[in-house]
């Protein structure tokens, strides 16, 4: 920590200069969550915070498809992103052409989009959600529309669970994250036998790492989790940011790996912060055809809440 403090320092000083308010990810290093963010949390918590913002000045601190969010919810403000090139592997994975071709196919099903997708897949889409409140999501539309089936997009690996959780028929896209993808059960039942821990993982991790877990949950709702649950031992199945990050709040809880980094997440450092707030840049912008489509589906996901 000593060697990020003058970093931390100069951010707090410019952000007072320029009134901004700073957002991280649950998934931003300990040095980003608590060192200079005003706001923290999952993606759903920034995207309401975005929409509720105050400041003229907001810089995210994520990957690119949040800080167009926020631009979507707040599009009277500047935001800016320290990293323009910090993508998403499934945001990358479909494009509005692919949503387009879904609905030909499926003529009359509603679209729900997982927020982890560009502004113009977003503008194609009914709602969007997030893992926080996509089973809720998915049942209110399914409810809106009086159907049983809605296509879902574009996690797979979400999309089973929800389809788990809601018996909701859905329609899935072929994309995962590369982060979550990459754990295996075997790890999992070996850090549960071997270390007498609890298995916490995020529901973008494959069907197999599921169902060994004690809890399946978005990244708030771990949180919660722990909280009431209190184990001594417990190993989170995602990004390693999110143990890091709530260590301080759980001491005595000792958390084990495995966890993966997401290379997207970790371009965001404090010297491009710092650089972010000095030059005002990278600033985000939506055109505005595909913002006012984006922000009826950003709405609906409000709407429906947690
Ligand atoms: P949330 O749990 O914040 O929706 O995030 C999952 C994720 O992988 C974000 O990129
Ligand atoms: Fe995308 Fe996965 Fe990284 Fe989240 S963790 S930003 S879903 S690649």
């Amino acid at each position: 920590v000593p060697l990020h403090l003058p970093w931390i320092d100069a951010i707090g000083e410019l952000k007072r200069q320029r009134g901004a308010v700073i957002m991280a990810h649950s998934y931003q290093s300990p040095e980003i969550f608590h060192g200079v963010a005003d706001v923290t949390g999952d993606s759903l918590a920034l995207a309401q915070a975005a929409a509720d913002c105050d400041s003229e000045l907001i810089v995210l601190c994520g990957v690119h498809f949040m800080a167009e969010s926020a631009k979507i919810l707040a599009p009277g403000k500047t935001v800016l992103i320290p990293d323009p090139d910090a993508g998403c592997s499934l945001a990358a994975s479909i494009t509005a052409d692919d949503v387009r071709a879904l609905r030909a196919q499926h003529p009359g099903i509603p679209v729900v989009s997982y927020v982890n997708t560009s502004a113009a897949v977003k503008a194609e889409s009914d709602a969007c959600c997030t893992s926080a409140n996509a089973a809720q999501v998915v049942e209110a539309i399914a409810a809106e529309f009086g159907t049983g089936k809605v296509i879902f997009l574009p996690d797979r690996y979400l999309g089973a669970w929800v389809a788990q959780q809601t018996g909701v028929e859905l329609v899935l896209w072929n994309g995962q994250c590369e982060v979550h993808e990459k754990f295996t059960a075997i790890e999992a039942r070996h850090t549960r036998e071997r270390f007498d821990a609890k298995i916490v993982a995020h529901p973008e991790c494959p069907p197999d790492v599921l169902a060994e877990a004690d809890f399946v949950g978005s990244t708030s709702a771990m949180g919660r989790w722990l909280a009431q649950e209190k184990p001594a031992r417990v190993a989170m199945i995602t990004e390693c940011s999110m143990a890091d990050n709530l260590r301080n709040q759980f001491p005595q809880v000792e958390f084990i790996k495995p966890c993966n980094l997401c290379p997207h997440m970790k371009r965001i450092t404090l010297p491009n912060i710092h650089a972010c707030l000095r030059e005002l840049r990278h600033e985000v912008t939506v055109p505005d055809d595909i913002a006012r489509r984006a922000r009826t589906a950003l709405q609906r996901m409000l709407a429906v809440g947690r």
